[in-house]
């Protein structure tokens, strides 16, 4: 396992430039996900008119103490707001409808802000559960050999946290437009009462968010940190879960724990640390909102301004206050979670990935051969060559044992066949039909495949059994169940085919979970059948009945058996043996071992029936 270090995306241009590009992944990701095209205008018009709202309630306020304190005719002189102020006053007959006026005003910006929230809160959640889904989509539908070259912890992190962050990341995205609708009706309010405070103002707060733009960068850098820390604790995670077994056979646990209290003591740091940098920012933006405040007090006796006037801007800024606040704690969130927001984008991305050809000739049955056609296979580009010009049939309707050393390549051709990887060159022909031309749902639907290592999931031993064919009814699957052994052990259990299968089937013995997988191959009722070691923890009586019972169910159709057992391979119509990546011979068993020494000295001189290498 290697330490996952925060990622190196910390930004090289300029601080400013480094919340753009985070605001620009989000709106790169949020493009890429559905969501209905009304909700970024509407949430913008309900911020501007709940931010109106606002500003019309704290100036009726105003209004309210200015005729409260006999200081209307005061405030009255000054510009724009002198001239509301006496429309305002006309308007009301009492300070009972003023305050009244003042009431409703307040509820509808409560109810405003209400619809915001469930508007934006249910969009969040859609985008989510919309990231979500096309993460899982995009696991299971792009090429293998991407999926396998990520480490499974980061699979997990990407699909089971990350995909959580845009929800808030767009709630945070969309606080930004009504920050800056408020701010912006604020600065238009204020405006309207006095020119110079307002450039005071506007030039106090700039300042501010200069100062505050600092702290992008190690926003995101924190950001990273984060990331790698809990990609690390994940891996431990899934350490201890996967490997519970032997760990505690090796007597592992202290070494496991320990790695994994560093790993959340990592994690720690690295969240408090971006803790503690968002916490500059309130006492930061209060600070320095004081002593804006406190310049303009001082400076209303040199403009001349009065009592009331300079009130009425104070008591505006002051409430125009939280929304900066807000902005700066929102622009720094989405710098913050800029590096989960890349790694999600960059999974649902579709432009640099590959994608199994998914063709389209309809195939629903083998008729004469499949045939390699001098295939070369190698793992990636810097993976050496694990298949080097094989060349064989595979007869239909006969059974074929594909025999050679641990690691020739054997079920690296059965991954080829399964199309979970596409030769390097060369081809694999399907009645004379290049493989990758028939449509792919179609040929693997012809398939039934089990393997030494049965991949059990989470579920009960029907569950498990039924994933061939969930069309399938019980009692279709309970028949396959006896034709591979499995009814004998399972019956016995409390609650039979329901019992849970439990983490990756280890509640059961390796030939119980093998005849389980064989099980799940049978029910599929497949044209072309596929026994990778399937049998290889079965006794010889057991192998033996279930060997016999495939065989009559999969009578006249085509298998493909990978054994090192000797026996079984002389039972079969047709070998293909491969070592070190080549072909070595392929025939009917007697016809091969008559013209191949060296396999027959195999078959004549091994007590043993294991045939392990050649
Ligand atoms: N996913 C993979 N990535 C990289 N190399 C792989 C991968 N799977 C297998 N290999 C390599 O390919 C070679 C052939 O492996 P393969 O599993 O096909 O052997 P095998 O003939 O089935 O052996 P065995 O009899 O032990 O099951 C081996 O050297 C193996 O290390
Ligand atoms: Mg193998």
């Amino acid at each position: 396992m290697t330490e996952v270090p925060g990622e190196d995306i910390a930004p090289k241009a300029a601080d400013r430039s480094a919340a753009l590009s985070s605001l620009s992944d989000l709106r790169k990701l949020l493009a890429m996900v559905d969501k209905p095209r009304w909700t970024t205008p509407a949430l913008i018009v309900l911020g501007l008119v709940s931010s109106f709202a606002e500003t019309v309630g704290i100036t009726l306020i105003l209004l309210f103490l200015y005729t409260a304190s006999g200081q209307v005719s005061a405030a009255q002189g000054d510009g724009l707001m002198g001239q509301f102020l006496r429309e305002a006053v006309s308007w009301f007959g009492s300070t009972t409808d003023l305050a009244l006026m003042i009431l409703l005003l307040i509820i509808a910006r409560g109810l405003l802000a209400l619809l915001y929230t469930r508007i934006s809160s249910a969009i969040g959640e859609r985008i989510s559960e919309s990231v979500r889904n096309r993460i899982h989509k995009q696991y299971l539908t792009v090429s293998y050999a991407f999926v396998q070259k990520h480490e499974q912890a980061e699979l997990m992190e990407v699909l089971g946290t990350e995909s959580w962050v845009i929800a808030s990341a767009y709630a945070g995205f969309t606080r930004l437009i009504i920050n800056s609708c408020s701010i912006l009706v604020f600065v238009g309010f204020l405006l309207g009462i006095s020119v110079p405070i307002t450039l005071t103002a506007v030039s106090g707060t700039l300042l501010i968010a200069t100062v505050l733009r600092f702290f992008a960068n190690p926003a995101r850098s924190f950001g990273s940190q984060v990331k790698g820390a809990h990609r690390l604790l994940g891996e431990h995670m899934l350490v201890t879960l996967q490997g519970m077994r032997t760990i505690r056979a090796y007597g592992q646990e202290d070494y496991h724990h320990r790695r994994f209290t560093d790993a959340s003591a990592r994690a720690r740091e690295s969240s408090l640390a971006m803790l503690r940098l968002s916490a500059w920012i309130g006492p930061l933006t209060e600070i320095g909102y004081l002593a804006i405040l406190c310049t303009i007090i001082a400076a209303a006796g040199w403009w001349h301004t009065s009592f009331a006037i300079t009130l009425g801007a104070v008591v505006l800024l002051y409430r125009l206050q939280p929304h900066v606040r807000e902005l700066e704690s929102n622009l720094l969130y989405i710098a913050q979670v800029q590096p989960q927001l890349r790694s999600v984008w960059e999974m649902i991305e579709e432009q640099d990935k590959e994608y199994p050809a998914a063709g389209t000739l309809p195939v629903d049955a083998l008729h004469e051969r499949l045939a390699f056609c001098n295939v070369d296979f190698s793992y990636g580009p810097d993976q050496p060559r694990v298949l080097d010009g094989v060349t064989f049939d595979i007869p239909a309707g006969k059974t074929t044992a594909l025999i050679g050393a641990s690691g020739a390549g054997k079920t690296t051709i059965v991954n080829l066949l399964l199309r979970l990887y596409s030769p390097v060159s060369g081809h694999i022909e399907v009645d004379g039909v290049r493989l990758e031309d028939c449509c792919r749902t179609d040929w693997v639907r012809m398939i039934g495949v089990a393997g030494q290592d049965v991949d059990l999931v989470e579920g009960t031993v029907l569950d498990n059994i039924m994933m061939a064919r969930e069309d399938a009814t019980e009692e279709e699957a309970i028949a396959a169940a006896r034709r591979a052994g499995v009814a004998e052990f399972v019956e016995n259990l409390p609650y039979g085919f329901e019992e849970w299968v439990g983490q990756e089937g280890l509640r059961f013995s390796g030939g119980q979970r093998q005849r389980i997988g064989l099980a799940r191959a049978i029910l599929r009722r497949p044209a072309f059948m596929i026994l990778d070691e399937a049998m290889s923890a079965l006794d010889r009586d057991l192998e033996d009945r279930v060997r016999a019972a495939i065989d009559t169910h999969m009578h006249g159709r085509t298998m493909l058996i990978i054994t090192h057992r000797l026996e079984t391979v002389k039972t079969v119509d047709h070998i293909v043996w491969i070592d070190d990546g080549k072909v070595q011979g392929s025939g009917p068993p007697a016809d091969l071992m008559a013209r191949s020494p060296r396999l027959a000295s195999i078959f004549g001189n091994r007590k043993s029936d294991a045939l392990t290498s050649a």
